[in-house]
């Protein structure tokens, strides 16, 4: 399959996977690549331009793929050293970048003087057109029903897909709900160039994160996410827990007077306990509705190929066959 999106990021597939806290390990970012897919290392989880030197090394050594980086711009006290991680990116040879959260200005002319494309993830047309503004190379259109942050909108992508093509120039994936052949196939049939999964991705064998973690996705419905954070107006959609049950407890005890300080223990530094031990109730983990549809634990090669399968026979046989060759 060829789309805008295969051609710009020279990858076989129309399938990304999106950055994810204490899961985008090089483990993951190359298996997706070697399958055709582009895979992405998470830059904040590796937390100094140094580590994520190293990560990206280790990636090379994994795949002579192209695989991306994501840089998510977080409001934080203390921020991140973000141009010492755009140097390592630059670097490490690495020519394809993935920005979430605040707009990615700052660090857009360093990395297109350096030949590298960005693309950015939002949740709303007015912000992918800022993204295209810009100069950013695509954009990544993440909807209501994604895992973690869906911004305040509440745009399901049934509306916000068709939305983003009727207004933008660059290319984007759908992404957000993203799960199989049938996502691909109604993902370019709303204009979109190819998906980005995130929550699909952490139930396969290479994703570096705790069994537990895989199995609770394949035990979870559609019913099993909850969103946190809405009255901080940081909203997060997260597999819902007995810890997730007493934040929004919280929450609604305290109303328009919680603090994040209210909730900081649900949600603060939980990553590495709930990926890598698999202690399924230390907290707040990111999660989209789209568990609903994992019933399986498949290698991301296994899995890429029955998307690219499914997504094929649909338009050939169910679609060729409902309008007559
Ligand atoms: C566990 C987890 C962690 C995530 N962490 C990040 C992150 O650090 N930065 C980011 O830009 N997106 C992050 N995301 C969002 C994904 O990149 C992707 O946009 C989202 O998962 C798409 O929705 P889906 O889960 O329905 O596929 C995370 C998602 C999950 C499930």
């Amino acid at each position: 399959m060829k789309t805008k999106i295969t051609e710009l990021f020279e990858i076989e597939h129309p399938i990304i996977q999106g950055g994810m806290h204490f899961v985008g390990f090089a483990e993951l970012a190359a298996a997706v690549s070697n399958a055709g897919g582009l895979g992405i290392i998470t830059g904040l989880t590796l937390g100094t331009p140094e580590k994520l030197a190293k990560e990206i090394a280790r990636c090379h050594e994994m795949t002579d793929k192209p695989f991306g980086v994501n840089l998510t711009f977080l409001p934080s006290l203390t921020p991140p050293d973000y141009p010492g991680m755009v140097k390592a990116i630059i670097d490490g040879g690495v020519k394809i970048v993935e920005t979430a959260g605040r707009n990615p200005e700052q660090v857009l002319p360093a990395l297109k003087a350096a030949g590298v494309k960005v693309i950015h993830k939002c949740t709303s047309v007015r912000h992918s057109l800022k993204a295209q503004s810009i100069g950013c190379d695509a954009v990544s259109v993440d909807g209501f029903e994604c895992g973690g942050h869906p911004g305040e909108d509440d745009v399901p992508n049934f509306i916000l897909l068709p939305r983003a093509a009727e207004e933008l120039k660059i290319p984007f994936v759908a992404s957000g709900g993203m799960a199989d052949g049938r996502s691909l196939v109604a993902a370019l049939a709303f204009g979109a160039d190819g998906i980005n999964m995130g929550t699909r991705f952490i139930a396969t064998k290479e994703a570096p994160v705790h069994q537990r973690v895989k199995e609770a996705l394949v035990a979870a419905s559609e019913l099993d996410t909850r969103l946190i954070m809405r009255p901080l107006r940081n909203t997060e959609r997260v597999m819902r827990n007995p810890t997730v049950d007493r934040l929004l407890e919280k929450e609604k005890a305290l109303g328009a007077n919680l603090q994040f300080s209210d909730i900081i223990e649900e949600v603060a530094g939980v990553y590495p306990k709930i990926m890598l031990e698999g202690d399924m109730e230390a907290g707040a983990w990111s999660c989209g509705m789209v568990a609903g549809l994992i019933h399986d634990i498949p290698t991301c090669k296994a899995l890429i190929d029955r998307i690219m399968a499914e997504a094929e026979s649909i338009i050939r046989r169910r679609l060729v066959g409902i309008v007559g060759a």
